[in-house]
């Protein structure tokens, strides 16, 4: 049987939300996300396992340990999303449905920001929704993944 469990990867900088540019990041914590998160999944019968980090194999190991054990995946990868082979080769190669996450609307934000490494095996994208992004993408995997 499928494990019904999530997993929710917050990428470099995540930690800070709160305090961090909260013009642009809004001012829920970390913390806030993750709870709100794991209550909406619950609902839905999902358990949920959550992890931050600002290094990029720590995601990578993240990110395939999930293939035994996680029905989805949701993943803010943060400055990341920008620059990573590695975070997406393991999205591809764990084959479970992705959900991206930009709590900003990267598409109205700096050239730098226009090219995402994660879009094109993501199965959703979701940006400028803020903290509710998260919300919004387990709603998707529950559908997505059924009973
Ligand atoms: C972000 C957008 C990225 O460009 C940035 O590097 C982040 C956060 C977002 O959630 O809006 O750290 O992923």
């Amino acid at each position: 049987m499928t494990e019904r469990r999530l997993l929710l990867l917050n990428g470099p900088n995540l930690n800070l939300l709160g305090s961090r540019e909260p013009e642009i990041y809004g001012s829920t914590t970390l913390a806030q996300i993750e709870e709100n998160t794991r209550s909406v999944a619950v609902e839905f019968g999902f358990d949920l396992r959550a992890l931050q980090s600002n290094h990029e194999g720590e995601l990578v190991d993240a990110i395939q340990a999930a293939r035994a054990d996680c029905a989805g995946i949701i993943l803010n990868p943060a400055a990341y999303t920008h620059t990573s082979v590695a975070i997406r080769d393991a999205l591809a190669g764990v084959e479970l449905p992705v959900v991206e996450v930009h709590l900003s609307n990267v598409a109205r934000r700096e050239e730098f920001r226009q090219h995402s490494y994660v879009s094109g095996v993501a199965d959703a994208v979701i940006a400028g929704a803020g903290a509710l992004g998260y919300e919004f993408a387990v709603r998707y995997l529950a559908d997505r993944i059924g009973s």
